[in-house]
Order: C-alpha cells, then sequence, then structure tokens
C-alpha cells in the first residue's frame, strides 16, 4: 500500500508540474518517471505501467521483428533493430521503456548468416563441450561473458540457454545444447542462462520443448507420453529454469503431442506456470507461431521474427479482430504485456538500459573461453601412455582438419563470427545454413610453440599418401578429424568426406597415431581399435587451437567426462534406420542415452561420463544418508597419481525392484574437484529427490517407492566404484515441489 501511495504522489507531483508544459510534455515526464521509480517488485512496477499504457501500446510489446535485411523483399527492417540480429521489439520511448533488443547468445554473440555486417565475437566452446567440464561455475563464468559482450554491442535479450535433451546422437543441433542427461544439462545450462542475466540482460531458455532433431522440426509431431516426458525432457527444462531463472522461454518449431509447441496449454501454462512457479514471458522461435488466440490463450506471450516469416499473428490487426470477436479476452492482452514488462524490470532492462556502447575485453573474454575449452576436451583413449607428447619427441607429423589454420566451429543462428577472418573461409555450404567459419587459433601453431625443439610437419590429408609418407617419418603423429553440424540438418554420425579412410591409411603407416576429434556430438569410429589415443575436443571455440596443444603436450590435464554416449554402431539407437520423420512417438520415452544402453545391456563405444586423465583419482569412504535436507552422499576423493589435476567425481544410483524406473541407474549428481599429486578432499553431494522419484501421473506428482537404493561413486556410468545402500521410505513431492 505504501508503495502504490508514493507511486501515486510521484505522479501527481509530475503532473501537477504539467500546466506550465502543456499536457503531452506532461504525460512523457509522468510516465518515464513511473519507469525509474525503483520501488515495488517487477510484477507490481508492471502493472503501474500497464495502467499507463494504452492499447496500441500493449499490442507493441507483443510483435518482434526480425533484425537482419536480408529478409523477403516485401519486409523493411525497423532502423532502430541492430543490424545482423535475430530480432528487435519497438520500445515505447514515452514510457521509458527500451526496445528488447535480442540475438543468439548460446556459444557467443552470434551474427545472422546473411548479414553484410558481422559482429566480431568471443566464441565458446560447444555445449557439449562446457557440458564435458561438469563444472556449473565454469559455465556461468561462460555466460557471464557472453552476457558482457552483448550488453558491450547494446543487446538486452539474449537467444542463449538452449538446453534440448540429446535423444537422437544425428540432430545438427547438438553442439548447442548440453548432452544426454537431465542433471547435467539443467545444472549447465542453468548456470549459463544465470551467468548472462548477471550482466542485467534477460536470457531465453529454449526450445521448449522435444525439439531434440533439426529433421522435418517445422512440421513433426513428437508423441511421448506425460511421465516419460516429466523425467525427461521436462525435468531437463525444469533444472535449467530452477537454477537460471530465465526472464524468458521460446517455444519450439514442432509439435508436441498433437500441437504446436507455441499453441500447447500443457506446455506453455501447466507446466511452465501452474507446475514450475515461473514467471517470464514465453517467445515463439522464429515463425514457429501458428495461430492468434489460440497461441495467446495457450500461454504465448511474444511472437517472433516477423519477417523472416510473413505470418504476424500477434500484429495490432490480428490481436484486435481476436478482440473484436470474443475470441480473446482484454485481459489476456493485459496478462501477455506485463509478463514481457514484468520480466524486463526484474532483469535490469528498464533500470539499467543498454547503450551499446561498451568495450570489450578481448583477451579476458578468450582466457574464459579458453579454460572452458580445457576443462571441456575429453581423453577418450590413451592406451601405453601415448599422451601427453613426451618432452624428447623428434619429429612430429600433423594432418589434416585445417589444423595449420584454426578450428571448426557449428553452423546455423548460433553462428559467432570470430575477431581476424574465417580462418577457412570458401568451405560448402557458404550460404545458409552455412557459412562453415573456422575460429583463427591453430592447433599447428599452438604446438609449435609449445615445443620449440621438435620439428613438426603438417599435411592437409587432401593427398592420403603423402600424408602416410609424412607419417612414416615421424615419432608421432596427430591427425585431425572434423564433423561440421549445423541448425536446420541432421548429420550422419562420421566424421565429413573421406576422413575414417585417412585415418586409416596414417594409423598403418604409423602406429604411434593420436586422433584429434573436432564433431558436433558423437560419431563412430571404425578405426578406434587401430590407434592408441583419441581426444575429443568438441567445437573447442574461438581460442580452441591453444586448448588442444594444452591437452596434448600435458601442460593442462585433461578433465573432461563425455556428457553423451558414443554408440559403438547405429544400430545401437533406439530409432537406427534415420532420424524420425512426421509424426514418430518417442518410444524409448525417458530411457535416453546412458539409460538406453543399461537398459539395452549395449557395450557402447565410450559410455557417458567416460573420461581419461594424466593423473588417477580414486574414491573412498562413500557414506551415504538421510538429513532433513534429503540424501547426502560424502566421499573422499585422493589424486594418487604425478600430476595436479581436476577430475568429475560422479554419483549413480539405483532402485529397489518395482521402482518403475525408465533404466537400472540414473546420475544422481556430481562434483568437480581439483587437486595436487598425493592430495584428498572430502566431497559432499545431494542428491535431488527428484531423481528418486517417478512421475505419477495418477497423482500427480513425484513418487518415490520404499525400499533399497544404492550409490556408487564413479568415473564413468560404466565405471562404479561399491555401492552403499539406503532404506529410504516412500515419498510423494507435488509437481509444485522446488529445491
Ligand atoms: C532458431 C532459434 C533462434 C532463432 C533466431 C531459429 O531458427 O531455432 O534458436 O534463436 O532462429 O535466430
Amino acid at each position: 500500500m505504501a508503495r502504490v501511495a508514493k507511486r501515486k504522489a510521484a505522479i501527481a507531483g509530475v503532473l501537477m508540474g504539467m500546466a506550465l508544459s502543456g499536457p503531452a510534455a506532461a504525460q512523457v515526464a509522468a510516465s518515464v518517471t513511473l519507469a525509474r521509480d525503483t520501488t515495488g517488485s517487477p510484477a507490481e512496477r508492471a502493472a503501474a505501467m500497464l495502467a499507463q499504457m494504452t492499447q496500441a501500446e500493449k499490442l507493441t510489446l507483443l510483435e518482434g521483428y526480425f533484425g537482419t535485411d536480408f529478409a523477403p523483399a516485401n519486409f523493411t527492417m525497423p532502423p532502430a533493430a541492430r543490424e545482423g540480429s535475430a530480432g528487435y521489439v519497438p520500445g515505447i520511448p514515452r514510457l521509458g521503456i527500451p526496445p528488447q533488443w535480442q540475438t543468439d547468445a548460446g556459444l557467443g554473440v552470434a551474427s545472422q548468416g546473411g548479414a553484410k555486417q558481422k559482429r566480431a565475437a568471443t566464441a565458446l566452446p560447444s555445449g557439449p563441450a562446457t557440458a564435458a567440464t561438469f563444472d556449473p561455475e565454469l559455465a556461468y563464468a561462460g555466460g557471464r561473458m557472453i552476457g558482457r559482450e552483448a550488453r558491450a554491442y547494446g543487446f538486452n535479450v539474449m537467444l542463449g540457454g538452449a538446453v534440448n535433451l540429446l535423444r537422437e546422437p544425428r540432430n545438427g543441433r547438438n553442439f548447442e545444447y548440453a548432452g544426454e542427461d537431465p542433471l547435467l544439462a539443467g545444472a549447465i545450462v542453468g548456470a549459463e542462462i544465470a551467468g548472462v542475466q548477471s550482466n542485467r540482460v534477460i536470457s531465453t531458455v529454449k526450445h521448449y520443448a522435444l525439439n531434440d532433431q533439426e529433421t522435418d522440426r517445422g512440421t513433426g509431431n513428437f508423441i511421448i507420453d506425460e511421465a516419460a516426458f516429466r523425467m525427461s525432457d521436462l525435468l531437463t527444462f525444469e533444472l535449467a529454469i530452477e537454477r537460471g531463472h530465465p526472464g524468458s522461454a521460446m517455444c519450439a518449431y514442432n509439435l508436441v503431442n498433437g500441437l504446436h509447441a507455441c499453441e500447447s496449454p500443457f506446455l506453455l501454462t501447466d507446466v511452465l506456470r501452474r507446475d514450475w512457479g515461473w514467471h517470464g514471458y514465453v517467445m515463439s522461435d522464429w515463425g514457429a507461431a501458428h495461430s492468434t488466440a489460440a497461441s495467446a490463450n495457450a500461454g504465448l506471450d511474444q511472437e517472433s521474427g516477423f519477417g523472416l516469416q510473413s505470418d504476424a499473428w500477434f500484429g495490432p490487426d490480428k490481436l484486435t479482430a481476436a478482440l473484436a470477436k470474443g475470441e480473446l479476452d482484454p485481459a489476456r492482452i493485459d496478462l501477455m504485456a506485463g509478463r514481457i514488462l514484468a520480466a524486463m524490470f526484474a532483469h535490469g532492462l528498464i533500470d539499467d538500459p543498454v547503450t551499446g556502447t561498451g568495450a570489450i575485453d578481448v583477451a579476458a573474454n578468450q582466457a574464459v573461453a579458453q579454460a572452458d575449452a580445457e576443462a571441456g576436451i575429453v581423453l577418450l583413449k590413451n592406451d601405453g601412455n601415448r599422451l601427453p607428447i613426451a618432452a624428447g619427441a623428434k619429429r612430429i607429423a600433423v594432418i589434416g582438419g585445417h589444423a595449420d589454420k584454426g578450428v571448426i566451429s557449428g553452423g546455423g543462428s548460433s553462428q559467432v563470427y570470430p575477431d581476424g577472418e574465417n580462418a577457412v573461409p570458401g568451405l560448402k555450404p557458404t550460404g545458409w545454413p552455412g557459412p562453415v567459419v573456422f575460429n583463427p587459433s591453430s592447433p599447428l601453431d599452438a604446438l609449435r610453440k609449445l615445443l620449440p625443439g621438435t620439428r613438426i610437419d603438417y599435411a592437409s590429408g587432401d593427398d592420403p599418401a603423402a600424408a602416410a609418407k609424412l607419417a612414416r617419418g615421424a615419432d608421432l603423429v596427430i591427425v585431425f578429424g572434423t564433423q561440421w553440424a549445423s541448425e536446420s540438418i541432421d548429420v550422419p554420425l562420421h566424421l565429413d568426406g573421406a576422413q575414417d579412410a585417412l585415418i586409416d591409411t596414417v594409423a598403418a603407416a604409423n602406429r604411434n597415431t593420436v586422433v584429434v576429434l573436432q564433431t558436433g556430438g558423437p560419431v563412430l569410429m571404425p578405426w578406434a581399435g587401430k590407434v592408441p589415443a583419441i581426444v575429443e575436443a568438441w567445437y573447442p571455440g574461438r581460442m580452441g587451437g591453444a586448448a588442444i596443444a594444452n591437452i596434448l603436450t600435458g601442460k593442462i590435464n585433461p578433465s573432461g567426462h563425455l556428457p553423451m554416449t558414443f554408440p559403438r554402431s547405429l544400430d545401437q539407437l533406439p530409432y537406427p534406420g534415420e532420424p524420425r520423420k512426421k509424426e514418430a512417438t518417442y518410444s524409448e520415452g525417458a530411457t535416453v542415452g546412458y539409460k538406453w544402453f543399461d537398459a539395452k545391456g549395449l557395450s557402447p563405444q565410450f559410455p557417458f561420463g567416460h573420461g581419461l586423465s594424466y593423473t588417477r583419482f580414486t574414491y573412498s569412504d562413500l557414506a551415504v544418508t538421510r538429513t532433513d535436507a534429503g540424501v547426502v552422499a560424502t566421499l573422499t576423493v585422493t589424486n594418487s597419481g604425478e600430476r595436479a589435476g581436476a577430475d568429475a567425481v560422479q554419483l549413480y544410483v539405483s532402485a529397489p525392484p518395482d521402482s518403475g524406473w525408465e533404466a537400472p541407474k540414473r546420475l544422481a549428481g556430481f562434483a568437480k574437484v581439483v587437486l595436487w599429486p598425493g592430495h584428498s578432499t572430502r566431497v559432499s553431494i545431494a542428491v535431488d529427490p527428484r531423481l528418486l522419484s517417478v512421475w505419477d501421473t495418477s497423482v500427480p506428482g513425484w513418487s518415490r517407492v520404499p525400499g533399497g537404493y544404492t550409490f556408487s561413486a564413479a568415473h564413468s556410468s560404466r565405471d562404479l566404484g561399491k555401492g552403499v545402500s539406503i532404506q529410504l521410505p516412500a515419498e510423494r513431492l507435488s509437481p509444485q515441489w522446488r529445491p
């Protein structure tokens, strides 16, 4: 009450001055004053602002434009949009409400491929690399870096926070996401979102939901049983949202259980708002809205990308017509505009507006990207300790992957353009969903710098015979393999072109061959048995070459662990032939990734959670207790090797018989530790009770069966220590339960 009275007094004060300078000027002053009055909660401030707004102004907030002028001829990009960006929603100057300047920002500040001018920005490594760190603090630092650059460029709504579950290993966008486990993906992406928003800008969680492949992404109807949905993809979003508190969420292109995701009351209202209690606003993906009243009534607040697509379902004409026909209640417009305003207030867009004039500390930001890449690179195989590179190596042959120039990145709307040039221009496709962009960070140059006494020669691999000749004369061969993936396509599970054959040829010429992969997700490795060492470097970002060299030489101890299973063959997948088409049931339900491999007793090429080290970590004295706060596991981690390094301790849990679980075990928690050789530390991991339950649609809510639950500390999902069992009683948690 006091806050409202104060605001009214402030408005009255300004209104009194109005007589001196005319009504219009007074209205401006009154309204801008209201924007600057920081008393009240975001919802209260939004309500007060709404009360000042005309209907036309409210509608302004509900339709977004594309922010690049290569769009169709009949579309004129609003001049106030940031050219080359994803989107723009006009502000309301008389009320002190700034525009929403939107950019893709999952892996760095992106630019649209067709834009004439591209903003140079710092590319983080791809999503799986950050997930492979098992380190939410690093993820937060990456998000904070992106938000910092975005703010400097004048963006205040980031389209980052991509957290679709890796259900389809061929999904061309897996490089934007965080792998196959709900807890790991939710924790990593939630931390990224929080990091972005620490700059007083909004971050978006996306693509909600079940946009787990690109094949038929606009028309596919993906069907899933509710309980399985709640325990897999929805749980992933739930965890990311409660950890990151994103100001916005983006509904997906596809249909879910028969309804467009942007038209689904179940997704947009029942789950997001009623169950999860989330207060942000929902924007559509670019072209994902298909109706006016049905979408608005389902819970879509803002349509995006008008101009890129020709429909403006939330344009003033259509909204006004829907109101006139009674299909939309006027209160719905207030609700939609109010949610957008409340998020803008909550995240500082109005109190601390972006100006687009900030400086970027390139070196500091590149250091963030490099630390992320170094922690995310996974040492998959290291027979006979071939790595790190021995100090006395005389001749090294580096082959393929454009390693003399840079490191590859993934394509589509998340594409970040580096400072300097694309290191390998002209590769196909040069137009959408390309271009193929290589960050100018050459692994070859970085290796030469770190190994000044070693002769290091390079062969492109275009001529396999020449590559084999070079390999034969070397002490050690490092062959680079790349797979380009992109939004709007799914990709085969192998390296591009003839690289598998090249690796075979090189490995036959010299047994001492190390393979370094840069891929969007898992690939098959028909040559895995022929080489002693394999490193997965993902798309390692702006400083990828330096990060790879630091890992290969042992300057940094590898500590990344796979956030996804690498299958041995296509027939191990739930859907082996090719990605699903049109109308498809996700019959594997919540049995995704390692859960599928465990349930079916399949032996993968490399399991979820796998990652070797140059030192050795041992786990002891695992104890599991039930406290008032829930189940807590405690264990001692010891670095029993010779080098300092980091480790990702994983905790898995198995349920009693007849638990209804989707799989024999689940990841229940994890912790990242850094230890000097010979040192130990005690680690505590609290277990989220939802991970010990199943979703019971009949109640509805989370339900835990009573009985013995077995916890194991593990180096991977297939390398578990001795289990410790604990009896747990039955437990029910409401859908609204939150930690
Ligand atoms: C993508 C979104 C992206 C949007 C704007 C869409 O094609 O699916 O992830 O944020 O474009 O660029």
